[in-house]
C-alpha cells in the first residue's frame, strides 16, 4: 500500500489556523540574543516585559501555607469562590467598579483571559479594533479566533493615544470588540477619565461593541490616578475589565490573571476554559488572595522603584541625537521614535533598512537587546523595558547611545 506519510511534508500536517499565525519578532531577538550569550558577549535585556522584583514573603508564605493545607485538587474552572470574593472587592476597592464573584473568571494568566474572550466573542470575520501600538498577542488571538484587526492609528506626538473622533471612524456593522491597554504596553501611555469619556461618548451609540480593557499595569501608573472605563455608567454594562498578577506583583511565573464581565460573557469564557485547561493553579489562586488583600506596601515600594529608573532613563534618552522620546506615565516602557536612523548607515557601510534592522544592529553592536515596534505595529519606533536596575540601565543607555551616534 502506498504509504501517504512519505508523500506529506511535516507543514503540511500542520493547521491552517496555526500556519497562518505570525512568528514573534520578539522571538527572533530572543534568539538572536541567545546566540550572542552563548559565545560569551554580555548582552543587556531590555526587550524582557517582567518586573525584575521577587513575588512579596506575605504572598509566598500564603502559598507555603496553601501547599501544607493540600490545596492539591481541582478547583472550580472560574477559581475559589473566596479568590472571586477577594477580586470583587478588590474591584470595588481600588476601581470603583461593581463586578460581583459569578462576573469574575480566574485563568493562566491575563494571556488566557484574553484568549478565551476572543473565543467567545469573534466569528468569521467580525471586527476587534485597537489603537496601535498594541500588545502583541491580541492581534494574533483575534487571528486565530477569526476575527479581523481594525487599527487606528496614533503617534508619539499625540502620546500614543486615540481620539473618539478616530475611533468613530472604523466601527462599521461587523465591530464586535474595542480593546485596548491602559497603562499601555508597550508605550506607556495612561489614558486620563477625561480621555475615556471622550470614547465613551462614541462607544455608547454602538451597544454591540464589547470593550476589554486590559488594566494589568494599573499600579504601574505615575499619574497615581488609574481610571478604568468600566465606571462609566453609559458603557458599563457590556465593560470587560482585564487584570492579572504578573506586573504589579511581580508574579510572571504563578500565572494568574482575571476579568470582571457581563455575567453572559463570563459564563461562556467559564465553559471555554473548562475545556481546555480548566482552572488556573491552586497554590497560585490561594497565594492570589494575599496578594489582592489590602496590605500593598510592597507593591508600592516597586512602583516607586520604576518611576526612579524611569527618570534615569528618559534623562539618558533625551541626550540620544536623532531620537524622538515621550514621557510615559505608566507600565515599565518606553517606546521612542527612531525613525531618523532609518536609511543611515553602519561604520560597516551596511544601510539600515527598516526598525528591524535597526533593533538587529543594536542587539549586535551596541549589545542591548529592544524590541522593534513593527512587532505591536508601529514600524517608527522601538520598546525598551526599563525593569533593571539603574546600574544595568546606565551601561545599557551608554551603549545604546554609542551605537546609535554611530550611524551616519
Ligand atoms: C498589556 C498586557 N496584557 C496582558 C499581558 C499578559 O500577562 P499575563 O498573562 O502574565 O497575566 C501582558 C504581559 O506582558 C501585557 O503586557
Amino acid at each position: 500500500m502506498e504509504n501517504i506519510l512519505e508523500k506529506t511534508t511535516t507543514e503540511n500536517l500542520l493547521s491552517n489556523r496555526v500556519k497562518a499565525m505570525e512568528a514573534s519578532a520578539t522571538l527572533a531577538m530572543a534568539a538572536k540574543s541567545r546566540e550572542l550569550k552563548a559565545k560569551g558577549i554580555d548582552v543587556i535585556a531590555l526587550s524582557l516585559g517582567e518586573p525584575d522584583f521577587d513575588t512579596p514573603e506575605h504572598i509566598k508564605q500564603a502559598a507555603k501555607e496553601a501547599i501544607d493545607a493540600n490545596y492539591s485538587h481541582y478547583t472550580p474552572v472560574p477559581g475559589y469562590l473566596d479568590l472571586r470574593e477577594a477580586i470583587s472587592n478588590k474591584f470595588k476597592r481600588d476601581n470603583n467598579l461593581d463586578y460581583s464573584p459569578e462576573q469574575i473568571v480566574t485563568s493562566t494568566g491575563a494571556k488566557q483571559t484574553l484568549a478565551n474572550l476572543m473565543m467567545c466573542l469573534l466569528n468569521e470575520g467580525d471586527e476587534a479594533i485597537m489603537p496601535v501600538p498594541y500588545w502583541v498577542s491580541y492581534a494574533a488571538q483575534i487571528k486565530l479566533a477569526g476575527g479581523k484587526v481594525i487599527e487606528i492609528s496614533t503617534n508619539i506626538d499625540t502620546d500614543f493615544k486615540c481620539t473618539a473622533e478616530q475611533l468613530e471612524a472604523v466601527i462599521t456593522d461587523r465591530s464586535k470588540i474595542f480593546l485596548f491597554s491602559s497603562p499601555c504596553n508597550p508605550s506607556g501611555s495612561v489614558y486620563t477619565k477625561e480621555e475615556l469619556e471622550a470614547l465613551v461618548g462614541v462607544l455608547k451609540k454602538y451597544p454591540k461593541i464589547t470593550i476589554i480593557s486590559d488594566e494589568i499595569y494599573e499600579h504601574i501608573n505615575f499619574t497615581d490616578k488609574h481610571a478604568s472605563i468600566g465606571c462609566f455608567e453609559a458603557v458599563k454594562d457590556r465593560v470587560v475589565t482585564v487584570n492579572g498578577l504578573s506586573k504589579g506583583f511581580a508574579m510572571t511565573g504563578w500565572r494568574l490573571g482575571y476579568m470582571g464581565a457581563p455575567l453572559w460573557l463570563a459564563k461562556a469564557c467559564g465553559k471555554i476554559q473548562g475545556q481546555f485547561t480548566s482552572a488556573t493553579c491552586s497554590i497560585t489562586q490561594r497565594a492570589a488572595i494575599a496578594a489582592l488583600g489590602d496590605y500593598l506596601e510592597p507593591t508600592y515600594k516597586m512602583k516607586d522603584e520604576f518611576a526612579k529608573r524611569k527618570k534615569l532613563v528618559h534623562g539618558k534618552l533625551n541626550e540620544i541625537e536623532g531620537l524622538k522620546v515621550n514621557d510615559p506615565q505608566g507600565a515599565f516602557y518606553f517606546f521612542p521614535d527612531a525613525s531618523s536612523f532609518i536609511g543611515k548607515s553602519t561604520p560597516a557601510g551596511e544601510v539600515i533598512n527598516d526598525m528591524d534592522e535597526l533593533c538587529m544592529h543594536i542587539l549586535n553592536e551596541g549589545h542591548v537587546a529592544v524590541v522593534t515596534g513593527s512587532a505591536f505595529g508601529i514600524k517608527e519606533c522601538f520598546r525598551i523595558s526599563y525593569a533593571m536596575s539603574e546600574e544595568v540601565l546606565t551601561e545599557a543607555m551608554r551603549r545604546l547611545k554609542a551605537c546609535l551616534e554611530a550611524l551616519s
